[in-house]
């Protein structure tokens, strides 16, 4: 039986999407209004051709709109009743899209302990990052543990070698940085790949980002030139498994 608390925080944000108009979209369009982030988003479609899109975050959904155009199932989740509320009277029409209250850590688990959701090529978006009690870390754990060929974009990270780019820093040990993922990256045998594009040629908020994926999708991912690893400003070295970038194109940096 839901709280009075959550039922009155649910109904103030379900009937301020037919009130207040003006916020209905959040950050200036989806992916914070950056062009570069929704083409990194198209291409990470077509190379990971995923059969469920999962955002942490919903907000106002307007990101989550967004997803569901794809015509690929959808699960967004939020931690605040209101924004839940106001998410779901956004989302009534959005049949792919199912939107589900809490944790982002629990309410992952769960979806993935599922047997609906065992099976699937997972496309995650981590976006639930809004104060010092960060769930980043534990929620990549918490998919590569359970889906190990997942790829997962990140909003608010730092890009290396470009500070034109935001990112989140909720104090020490909760910076967005390289060093705040490197036990995973280690541990699940994972990539970072960040946006070739500039933040100067970027659109809307320039949030930066990554993408963390396994590693044998690096060359594949790194050539379609829109993603780099910080060590090289360019591609991944191709491993046994990958694809010969060398035969895929040239990459921006021009290393191979
Ligand atoms: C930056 S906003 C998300 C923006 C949205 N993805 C978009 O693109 O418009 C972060 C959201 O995450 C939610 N949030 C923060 N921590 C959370 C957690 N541990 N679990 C679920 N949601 C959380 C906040 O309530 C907030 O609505």
């Amino acid at each position: 039986m839901p709280s009075l608390t959550f039922l009155t925080s649910y109904a103030r944000g379900y009937s301020s999407y037919y009130v207040n108009r003006r916020v209905r979209s959040a950050w200036g369009g989806p992916f914070n209004g950056q062009e570069g982030r929704r083409a990194i988003f198209a291409t990470l479609l077509d190379v990971v051709k995923p059969d469920l899109l999962v955002e942490t975050g919903t907000f106002l959904a307007t990101t989550t709109r967004f997803l569901a155009r794809s015509g690929v199932d959808v699960v967004t989740v939020e931690g605040s009743a209101e924004y839940f509320g106001f998410a779901q009277a956004s989302l009534l029409r959005c049949r792919n899209v199912e939107s589900r209250f809490g944790d982002s850590r629990s309410v992952l688990r769960a979806l993935f302990d599922s047997p609906k959701y065992q099976q699937r090529r997972v496309l995650a978006y981590l976006d639930a990052h809004w104060a010092s009690d960060l769930p980043l870390a534990e929620e990549i754990e918490i998919i590569f543990g359970r889906h190990p060929d997942a790829v997962v974009l990140v909003d608010d990270f730092q890009v290396p070698g470009d500070a034109g780019y935001g990112y989140d820093d909720y104090g020490p040990g909760k910076a967005l940085i390289p060093e705040y993922i490197a036990p995973a990256l280690a541990a699940f045998d994972l990539v970072a790949l960040y946006p070739t594009l500039p933040a100067d040629d970027e659109t809307g908020a320039r949030r930066g980002c990554v993408v963390v994926a396994p590693r044998n999708r690096s060359a594949e991912l790194c050539a379609t030139q829109l993603l780099q690893s910080a060590d090289d400003g360019g591609a991944e070295q191709p491993t046994a498994t990958g694809i010969d970038i060398a035969q895929s194109g040239a990459h921006p940096s021009g290393q191979a």
